[in-house]
């Protein structure tokens, strides 16, 4: 351990929620292994250094006017972050690497920030990258360009039932959607396979037994040390990375409701359930498109809606997902809600929007089986199938737990991490 505490690490997580929670789940390992941490993050979404006494902060000044910052539009939005942010980044990592106090000796960088590369090339120090999906979805996003020129890109209406033979069991419609100027995001691809192939490592928030085939192909497509250690919330506390502030009073509305029998439900979008079905709903501000609509609704109303539901703005969402009156999670399956469901045995109603959570829902169905998919509302038939796959989910809730403990596949990778970065190659 002693050696381990004379090495700094600086980890700079792309500034939205569900990259910034791996990151310093991350951290917080590493940190738990012996290592010093330094954040670096910029002026958006800055996180809150007093939940994290023990790391160092240094923003990164990004530049961005508020007009910008809220675009709608994520490709532009990563363009403009990497080409304000290079700059500022090189200079704090130079001035980081040449500290005499204690220098940093390894960058953990995020797989969108293309600049990270060449700054950390001329500042003479070692670079890991952090890639915050799941090894499946990443080779699926690493193929988009192969994808498109073999026509399966962009998704035509008449093709969506299609296999693709590439990525079993993905089908066309399964396939990453993502809207922005197809230039800009060939760039963040390409920066990013790039930046992955010529990096010391790269760190996945998975485990072997979840992905084992996508992960063993990785380690033939990509010639570096590849560590799944996965899952990282489990080493953290679930506040700890959140933008929003949570509504706590969800956990005591919960305890008055019966065993596994309420759906959680938390995505960025309008949904509807059936009334005699109790439900714990998350409605992010401006996830719809009437963006007060919580406040607009009329007191009296939440008031009698307590009886069967409850809403709230952010939940804690790993106690809720813990919490006995919880059966099931309706999700827009992000990676990090899925890893969460799957390691507190929740089972997944899948209501994937984009990016890698089509890819996501089809393996929660059809690979892991536990979860269903959601495609023309809740019907019998797919509950009755729902409560089969249950015990499934149960299953894989072990294995979440196992692999993290002495002699589990994450706790070896874990501690071939530690002794990775204490190597002295790069
Ligand atoms: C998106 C992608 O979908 C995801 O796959 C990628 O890895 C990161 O970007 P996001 O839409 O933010 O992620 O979803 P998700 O990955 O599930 O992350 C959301 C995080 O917010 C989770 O860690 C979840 O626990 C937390 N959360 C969500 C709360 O703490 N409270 C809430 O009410 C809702």
């Amino acid at each position: 351990m002693n050696q381990r505490n004379n090495r700094r690490l600086a980890l700079f997580p792309v500034p939205f929620q569900g990259y910034i929670n791996p990151k310093l789940h991350l951290a917080q390992i590493l940190h738990d292994q012996g290592f010093s941490i330094t954040i670096l993050h910029t002026d958006l979404n800055s996180p809150d250094p007093s939940s994290h006494p023990h790391f160092t902060f240094r923003s990164i000044s990004d530049g961005l006017r508020q007009s910008e910052a809220s675009t709608s539009d994520g490709v532009r939005l990563m363009t403009l972050l990497n080409a304000r942010c290079a700059a500022p980044f090189e200079e704090r990592l130079r001035e980081e690497v040449s500290s005499l106090d204690a220098p940093v000796t390894c960058l953990i960088a995020d797989a969108l920030f293309g600049f990270n590369r060449d700054a950390a090339e001329r500042a003479g120090v070692r670079r890991m990258v952090l890639r915050t999906t799941g090894a499946t979805s990443f080779r699926v996003l690493a193929g988009f360009r192969s994808l498109r020129g073999r026509g399966y890109l962009p998704i035509e209406e008449s093709r969506l039932e299609d296999p693709v033979p590439e990525f079993p069991p993905i089908r066309v419609k399964d396939l990453p959607r993502i809207t922005g100027e197809p230039e800009l995001l060939d760039q963040i691809l390409n920066d990013m396979i790039e930046g992955i192939k010529d990096s010391s490592g790269v760190i996945l928030n998975t485990f072997e037994d979840l992905e084992q085939p996508a992960l063993s192909l990785l380690r033939q497509e990509y010639p570096i040390a590849v560590f799944p250690i996965g899952p990282f919330h489990k080493c953290g506390p679930s506040s700890s990375g959140s933008l929003l502030a949570e509504d706590r009073s969800c956990i005591s509305w919960l305890d008055k409701q019966a065993p596994n029998l309420v759906v959680y439900v938390s995505f960025g979008s309008i949904a509807s359930v059936n009334d005699q079905q109790p439900f714990l709903w998350v409605i992010r501000p401006g996830s719809v498109s009437s963006s007060e609509l919580l406040e607009n609704l009329p007191s009296c109303f939440l008031e009698a809606l307590e009886e069967r539901g409850k809403i709230v703005k952010w939940a804690p969402q790993h106690e809720v997902l813990a919490h006995r009156a919880v059966g099931a999670f309706w999700t827009h399956n992000g990676w990090n809600s899925t890893l969460e469901s799957i390691s507190k045995g929740v089972l997944m109603i899948c209501m994937p929007c984009f990016s890698d959570q089509n890819v996501n829902a089809r393996f929660v169905s059809d690979v892991w089986r536990v979860g269903v998919h959601l495609n023309n509302g809740l019907e019998r038939r797919k509950i009755a199938e729902a409560i089969r796959r249950l015990l499934r989910a149960a299953r894989f809730k072990e294995k979440a737990n196992s692999c993290l403990m002495q002699g589990g596949s994450s706790f070896q990778s874990l501690d071939g991490l530690a002794n990775h970065i204490l190597s002295s190659e790069s």
